[in-house]
């Protein structure tokens, strides 16, 4: 029987350390730290998503300005951004996506401040991460691999890694975040022939396809460490991954579940995204 790794126990002991250093801190006569987030238009998972990180923000000490444009021009978004770049009582700022059509990502991220860059977006950041240098790492990709290393994987010689999606959020940092830890990795995508061939090969599996439990225990290998990425709606309309948790778990070693798992550990790496800022800024301020 698999063990399921459930993302609570890991990011209640991240968030109550930011919380402890957060107190620490203001005590000391520091300013509390600072986390706008800039929201356009009505998405729906996107609202859920930012009242998330108020909600987290708040938990820990985190002041969180929510900044939300029923419709705003490419031009106005890019000098807002300009003038939050320069505030220095803010730490991070945080873009949600998707942005409407109208305004073309790359153009905010190549003027967002790489120093405020929580997500990891900007090209700059984007950039030192494939030279493995310290940077911004985007959160989902950070929070997996807090996850790898609390069940004890912090070298990955010697393992075979399948990274299933190639986005730039999870998919293509993961992958260059598994390689940092000298796993062989092989990305998988929707224009991939025999997937399940690959998979089957894979020590480590991630999987941020977004097909409702399609991942069946024929798909893997023995003793495998499969990490579901997906968030997707079942038969009945319930919340679940890419990955068929009950169909799985006599055959894996370790699996984290939807809803309870990476995304918690996505959340909790924001506000440590946020901190990294934080002290930096006290530090040169
Ligand atoms: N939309 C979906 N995931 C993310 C994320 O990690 N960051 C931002 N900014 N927007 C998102």
């Amino acid at each position: 029987m698999g063990n399921i790794v459930y993302g609570n126990i890991i990011s209640d002991e991240i968030k109550e350390n930011i919380k402890n250093f957060i107190e620490m801190s203001v005590k000391n006569g520091n300013r509390q730290p600072h986390l706008v987030v800039i929201m356009v238009g009505d998405n729906q998972a996107s609202k859920v998503y930012v009242s998330g990180k108020n909600k987290d923000c708040m938990q820990v000490g985190i002041k969180n300005t929510t900044l939300y444009y029923d419709d705003i021009s490419e031009e106005d978004l890019i000098s807002k951004i300009k003038e939050l770049n320069e505030d220095k009582t803010v730490d991070g700022i945080l873009i949600q996506l998707p942005l409407p059509s109208h305004i073309n990502k790359d153009h905010i991220f190549n003027i967002l401040n790489p120093q405020k860059d929580v997500d990891g977006f900007t090209p700059l950041n984007v950039g030192k991460l494939y030279l493995g240098q310290d940077t911004f790492v985007p959160c989902t990709p950070k929070g997996i691999i807090k996850i790898l290393e609390y069940i004890g994987y912090y070298d990955l010689s010697g393992k075979k890694a399948v990274v299933i999606g190639r986005s730039n959020i999870v998919g293509k940092p993961i992958a260059q975040l598994l390689l940092n830890k000298n796993a062989t990795v092989t990305i998988c995508h929707s224009k991939t022939q025999n997937i399940i061939e690959q998979v089957r090969q894979a020590d480590i599996v991630v999987s941020a396809m977004g097909n409702a439990k399609l991942i069946k225990k024929d798909w893997l290998k023995e003793n495998s460490i499969v990490i579901d990425v997906g968030i997707n709606r079942d038969e009945n309309n319930k919340l679940c991954g890419d990955v068929d948790l009950e169909d799985v778990i006599d055959k894996v070693k370790y699996i984290t579940p939807v809803p309870k798992g990476v995304g918690l550990l996505t959340r909790a790496m924001l506000l440590e995204n946020t901190i990294i800022a934080y002290k930096n800024s006290i530090n040169n301020n």
